[in-house]
């Protein structure tokens, strides 16, 4: 693709200011109701609506039968009162019809369930027909939108992720496997089939893992991980072809599902569509719940290459309690608060999911902008004055061409196949996780006030003064080599316990654990030790860890803090706990354990400070939230106060919100926040 077509593209539908709105349903209503919608709309300042997204049986309600009359008005309804469409292809609700004419493309579990419609996602990515469907219903809308005034963005699909086992999925993947390893031979080296009876003597007797009577080899895991990724790709990749022959003007996005969701690869996406956006929901209605906002955000700018990126669904007043099995509401502010949070780290505007509470149907008692109670509400009274608030920072929507919005120093290291291969199973322990120790690393890094972005392993290291490695099981030779010259030249490393053990294929590195990191980290790990759930060591530093240690021996390290005494028979008192090792220009540091939260925050601490990394404000940290953001010309300070006290700290500037000039010190109180157009950036 051509750079300046990309531009192009992205700056075709640029509108000056901050996108308002959600997902809008109308064809769940009669047709007096989109009026009354079109109002409340504009009193509440939306100025975008995401239509079409499950609307498949109402677009083509018989195979090759099309209606789009419905959708005409909507479009014509949504121009006339100047809301941008981000129109969504169907495709992740195939309508009931297309599961009797094939129902081989219904997804089937690893139980060998064959699941049948009446909910959404039920289709099997393999399936030809599947495909073949998906592609038609997007040429016949991008067809009859393509000209149409109120197209802005087309949101392809709905958080990819469906995953399926089976005949259809079996075929693909031995073709997959065929690709990628040419004979069976390599499979069969690379897999390890000697180990129980698994040697593969003809293609047709590989099978996506399914259950099987005991633990499944875990190299054929992440093979069948990496498989299915790439065919989510293929099938972004089908729709990306339609929409740019038939509208080559338009941007593309698809909402990514962040960040518990993790069967496609992140960083592939982001290469092919022209805006990352993503779907984020509060899981925590503590400070943890901030944290969350921060990382998703993060996680977000990071995939788009540090630019801005677009939040397509976020909820009004919703937090989600898995484990208890309740929905709660957010705090009066909090919705604001949280919209703050990733507009300072990058968003360019909110969408939330959805605009009008449904009567009946799959979650209706999701929170909406518009409630089932109606407009005269707390929730919709928030939704206007956050509408207020977002054309009050209107100059923050800079063309999404800009480049990066954040200039972090710090980054954490993502990699799907990280995760894929730490949930694998038959690990040596059940608390070695990818996202859970991503997490650690950066709400550690976010109560110390210092932002961070994430980064590619593949990617370019050297942007950074301090790079963290969290957990990466699987690193391949030229992954290792690349954090060693990282680091050589002057780089700042720090690498988790139990990372860099195997090599791409899973095979574990001879000689000691960590292996791929060895040489940079100056130690050679002889065995591990993983703890009970509730059993924890005490560091001679005066820290506290627990779920594994590990016995380390140092080979040009030196130790920072070592285990304490009566940690385990394994592991003498005093041996290296958490070391550190120049290595050329740099400086290489292992945790070969997991600290509690406290100890981890003082560590990294220590290790920005000697890295040169500043944090955010000198004020920032555990619960006062400071963040700048970029535009071309100016630079913006973001300061959230999310504790339950006033804090004070010196400003200087603008704040967009209330028009306050700031210069000395400035009281914050409990909840509230101010955007301050720092002093010499020019409006
Ligand atoms: C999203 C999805 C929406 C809606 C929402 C509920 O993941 O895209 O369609 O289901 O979750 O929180």
């Amino acid at each position: 693709m051509v750079p300046d077509e990309l531009s192009a593209r992205r700056l075709a539908r640029w509108t000056g200011r901050l996108a308002y709105g959600g997902d809008y349903n109308p064809e769940q209503w009669p047709e007096e109701v989109w009026h009354e919608d079109v109002a409340l709309m504009r009193t509440a300042g939306v100025d975008t609506a995401t239509i079409g997204v499950f609307s498949w049986s109402m677009l083509e309600p018989e195979e090759g039968v099309h209606e789009f009359g419905w959708l005409d008005r909507v479009m014509d309804l949504l121009h006339d009162n100047d809301i941008k469409a981000v129109l969504a292809t169907p495709t992740a609700a195939p309508p009931p019809w297309f599961t009797l004419a094939h129902p081989e493309a219904l997804p089937i579990t690893p139980t060998g369930v064959r699941l049948i419609h009446g909910s959404r996602d039920t289709y099997n990515p393999a399936a030809p027909a599947y495909r073949a469907a998906a592609r038609r219903i997007t040429r016949a809308l991008a067809e009859r939108y393509a000209d149409h005034p109120a197209l802005a963005l087309w949101h392809v699909h709905n958080e990819y992720g469906t995953v399926s086992y089976g005949p259809v999925t079996d075929e693909a993947f031995r073709a997959w496997l065929t690709r990628r390893y040419g004979d069976l031979g390599a499979l069969n080296r690379t897999w390890n089939t000697a180990f129980w009876s698994q040697r593969y003597g003809r293609w047709e007797e590989i099978f996506a893992p399914q259950a099987t009577q005991y633990l499944p080899n875990p190299a054929h895991v992440l093979d069948f991980k990496r498989f299915s990724a790439d065919l989510l790709t293929g099938c972004l990749d089908d729709q990306l072809a339609i929409l740019r022959e038939v509208t080559p003007g338009v941007p593309v996005t698809t909402n990514f599902m962040l960040p518990t969701w993790n069967h496609y690869d992140q960083w592939a996406f982001a290469r092919r569509v022209d805006q990352v956006s993503i779907d984020h929901y509060l899981d925590d209605r503590g400070p943890a719940g901030e944290t969350h906002v921060a990382f998703g955000a993060d996680l977000a700018r990071s995939f788009n290459a540090g630019r801005p990126w677009l939040l397509m669904e976020q909820a009004t007043t919703l937090v989600y309690d898995y484990a208890g099995g309740r929905m709660h509401p957010k705090e009066p502010g909090r919705m604001r608060r949280n919209t703050l949070q990733y507009l300072a780290r990058g968003a360019t505007g909110s969408l939330f999911f959805q605009w009008r509470s449904p009567q009946v149907g799959a979650e209706f008692f999701h929170s909406a902008m518009v409630p089932h109670a109606g407009p005269d509400t707390r929730i919709f009274r928030e939704v206007t004055e956050l509408g207020a608030d977002l054309l009050r920072l209107a100059e923050l929507a800079e063309p999404p061409d800009i480049g990066p919005v954040n200039d972090h120093r710090v980054a954490i290291v993502w990699q799907p196949d990280a995760w894929w291969a730490a949930d694998t199973r038959a690990m040596p322990s059940s608390d070695i996780g990818f996202l859970d120790a991503v997490r650690r690393a950066h709400t550690a890094l976010w109560n110390l006030g210092v932002n961070t972005d994430v980064v590619d392993p593949d990617g370019d290291l050297a942007r950074y003064d301090l790079v963290l490695v969290p957990s990466m099981l699987a690193v391949s030779d030229d992954q290792a080599g690349a954090f060693d010259a990282y680091v050589r030249a002057g780089g700042h490393l720090v690498v988790w316990h139990f990372a860099g053990s195997t090599d791409e294929h899973l095979r574990v590195r001879p000689g000691g654990y960590s292996g791929a990191f060895a040489p940079t980290l100056g130690v050679r790990v002889e065995e591990h030790v993983p703890l009970a759930p509730d059993d924890t060591v005490a560091l001679d530093d005066g820290s506290t860890a627990g779920a594994w240690t590990e016995l380390v021996h140092l080979a040009g390290a030196q130790s920072v803090a070592g285990y304490g005494a009566g940690t385990h028979l394994v592991i003498p008192p005093g041996a290296p706990a958490i070391t550190r090792h120049r290595r050329g220009a740099g400086v290489a540091h292992y945790l070969s354990t997991r600290l509690a939260p406290d100890a981890l925050e003082r560590h990294l601490d220590r290790i920005r400070s000697e890295a040169g990394v500043s944090r955010a404000h000198e004020a920032a940290g555990h619960g006062l939230e400071v963040v700048r953001r970029r535009a071309a010309d100016r630079d913006y300070l973001f300061v959230l106060n999310h504790t339950s006290e006033t804090r004070t700290l010196v400003l200087t500037g603008t704040d967009l919100l209330t028009g306050r000039e700031f210069d000395g010190p400035v009281e914050l109180a409990a909840g509230a926040a101010v955007v301050v157009r720092e002093t010499g950036s020019t409006p």
